[in-house]
């Protein structure tokens, strides 16, 4: 049977077994997938020898996405532009790296329906999760796409590497405060403040009912900065549990050249969660 791997360092929380098995029980694909405990010095030996042992591809997570772009033959433009590889495939003794983290964020937000055409974006965060979604939200043709960071040098990089042609209007850099002036259609917080329960300090004006709150990830409860939002108004607050599916069902796409349907699965992981 055609073997897939999620690598990673920790891995247990991994939900990346379920979500794929989901999706090979509902589109009749046979394969076996499984998650892996890598050591922090052995990730490229371990994918070399998977792949040799005809693993068909792989999922990358933390902290190995950087490292899986350096090993890899062939890479697609949103890889290459987010700097990290969280999908592998194994083929005629290649390995193909692209990135479906953007794709699985874009996907979601059409999915709630949120409208991302001539939409302004505020952004907040400049690591690599923030990095690995302004490709795919710039090709959404949205009005405008601001990056808030706290570290507002990062902020201005991202801009430039992503800043060409008639995309160079569309993107800016600022601080969380300088914000206060500003009117967003789409929030969307990709910092890792919320994994240290704590929120990005924007200003609270900038939520009111109609603004859409989004955060890459989630927990049990409303995120901190979900949970925030919607005290100052936000009627609109997604986590990043469709993201999380989205990313899986564009790999799953990438490898069995059949999408998935993801709704069922997501329906699923929130009734686990709740009963956690
Ligand atoms: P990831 O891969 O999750 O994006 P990262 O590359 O380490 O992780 O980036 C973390 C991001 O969260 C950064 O934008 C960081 O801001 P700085 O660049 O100023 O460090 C942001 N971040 C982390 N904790 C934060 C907090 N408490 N408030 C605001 N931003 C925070």
């Amino acid at each position: 049977m055609d073997q897939y791997r999620v690598f990673g360092n920790p891995i247990k929380q991994s939900r990346s077994p379920f979500i794929h098995q989901s999706f090979a029980k509902s589109t009749e694909q046979e394969l076996e997938y499984q998650s892996e405990l890598v050591e922090l010095d052995s990730f490229e030996q371990r994918i070399k020898q998977f792949s040799a042992q005809k693993g068909k591809g792989a999922n990358v997570t933390v902290p190995f996405k950087e490292q899986a772009l350096a090993l890899c033959d062939q890479l697609s433009e949103q890889a290459k532009l987010a700097g990290a590889v969280n999908t592998l495939s194994f083929i005629d003794g290649k390995i193909i790296g692209d990135n479906t983290d953007g794709l699985g964020l874009v996907q979601d937000l059409l999915r709630n329906k949120v409208v991302l055409k001539g939409s302004k974006i505020l952004l907040l965060g400049a690591g690599g999760a923030a990095k690995g979604v302004i490709l795919p939200l710039l090709e959404q043709q949205p009005d405008s796409i601001v990056i808030a960071n706290r570290t507002v040098s990062k902020a201005q990089e991202l801009c430039l590497k992503f800043s060409a042609g008639e995309k160079k209007e569309k993107l800016t850099a600022c601080s969380f405060d300088s914000l206060i002036d500003n009117h967003f259609d789409i929030i969307i917080n990709a910092t890792s403040a919320s994994l240290s329960g704590n929120v990005p300090p924007i200003p609270p004006q900038l939520i009111n009912a109609d603004v859409i709150c989004y955060d890459m990830v989630y927990c049990k409860e409303l995120t901190p900065f979900l949970s925030w939002a919607k005290q100052q108004g936000s009627e609109h607050t997604i986590d990043g549990l469709g993201m999380l599916v989205g990313q899986a069902a564009e790999s799953f796409a990438i490898w069995r050249g059949v999408k998935p349907e993801v709704e069922p699965v997501i329906d699923n992981l929130r009734k686990s969660l709740a009963a956690e």
